[in-house]
């Protein structure tokens, strides 16, 4: 393994754990996770592998193949730049959680996510690192535990507020299914997602955009959801049970988002009912619902976004939608094998004609969760 070799030339000696970590597409339930409501992403067949070593002084020595491959030192948490936060973020939790500081340690990265794609890297790499340093102290945590642990040093360290979506899919992912998850009792169950076999493939559309404002407008659309669950006197917006009776004590986008997440919580539910009584090639219409949702009424797509989205269906797919975070990333559409290459001419020929950059697409396998591989 490569990062192994990295490894062994930079610190002088084999790893003593090698744990990878997959990135995520949501098939559907998005912006529903700190609404306490539900999900349902599976692993991609990319991530991160991280080869670990721990050290006694407490010092950090990290080297990423993708960042030039010099060994970068931290002594102190709060040094930690860029990439490096993600991994030291999951140190300091860690001590946290133990009440004692963490040993340090040798930790060398090789990852091939596609950067900028909205697939999660930064989830992976914490997952990873969370796994490896568990093993190799002998915690004993749960894959949801790592996935909590990862999630607080995506919060409380790298300072983004994520929900817990992206971290669980990467610790508790199966191979072939999906994972339907309850963000607020942490209930989780793998769905098959047995795509080839009704001659379906999921593709992903990489718009290679991603709109810089993207972080501060996650936050607001958080804080609205608060505030609107606030005003309803419920705990979170998974709790609305009359859509109609909330609507109308709600006004402008606390009105919009609350719209958009009660009924994205049914759309994920209606999704599992499909998918579990074997209907896959019926779940296109709720994907598209989702979609419009998430552009009129929680307002995260963008014009790469909405395009992509509308060229696949033209070009004869089942259904699409913006996955992820939103405001540039990926999308995903639902595509029977022999229509593939006319979705993806009508997406390549949409975005020509616009002059915009070239979208790149990517086959999305449901693939297993983080795993120790040496
Ligand atoms: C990002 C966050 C997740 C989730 C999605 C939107 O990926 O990291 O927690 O909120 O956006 O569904």
């Amino acid at each position: 393994m490569r990062v192994v070799e990295a490894f062994s030339a930079a610190f002088g000696a084999e790893p003593r754990t090698v744990w990878h970590a997959p990135g995520r597409v949501n098939l559907i339930g998005e912006h529903t996770d700190y609404n306490d409501g539900f999900v349902l992403p599976f692993a991609v067949p990319w991530g991160v592998t991280a080869a670990v070593t721990p050290r006694g002084d407490g010092t950090i020595r990290l080297l990423s193949l993708q960042s030039g491959g010099e060994p970068v030192t931290i002594e102190r948490h709060e040094d930690a730049r860029g990439w490096t936060r993600y991994v030291v973020g999951v140190l300091a939790m860690l001590s946290e959680r133990l009440g004692e500081p963490v040993p340090g340690a040798d930790i060398a990265i090789d990852g091939d996510v596609p950067q900028g794609a909205g697939l999660s890297s930064s989830a992976a790499l914490e997952v990873a690192v969370a796994s490896a340093l568990n093993d190799l102290h002998g915690l004993g945590m749960t894959p949801m535990e790592l996935a909590l642990l990862s999630q607080r040093a995506e919060n409380d360290f790298v300072g983004m507020p994520c929900g817990i979506m992206d971290q669980a899919a990467s610790a508790l992912c199966e191979e072939g299914k999906a994972l339907f998850l309850d963000c607020r009792s942490l209930g989780s169950r793998p769905i098959p997602l047995d795509l080839a076999s009704h001659g379906l493939r999921i593709l992903i559309i990489d718009t290679q955009v991603h709109h810089e404002h993207a972080g501060g407008e996650y936050a607001k659309r958080r804080a609205e959801c608060e505030s609107a669950a606030r005003k309803l006197g419920v705990q979170a917006l998974r709790d609305v049970t009359d859509l109609a009776g909330a609507l109308e004590r709600l006004q402008g986008a606390e009105r919009r988002r609350t719209m958009h997440v009660v009924t994205e919580n049914h759309r994920v539910e209606a999704l599992v009912g499909l998918l579990r009584a074997g209907a896959v090639t019926e779940i296109g219409a709720l994907l598209n619902a989702s979609h419009l949702s998430l552009r009129d009424q929680y307002e995260v797509s963008s014009p790469e976004l909405d395009v992509a989205v509308e060229a696949a269906l033209r070009g004869g797919a089942r259904g699409a939608r913006m996955t992820g975070g939103g405001f540039g990333g990926s999308a995903i559409a639902l595509v029977a094998e022999e229509r593939l290459d006319g979705v993806r001419e009508s997406v390549s020929a949409a975005y020509a004609e616009r002059g915009w950059r070239a979208p790149r697409f990517l086959p999305a396998v449901p693939s297993p969760g983080a795993r120790r591989r040496a």
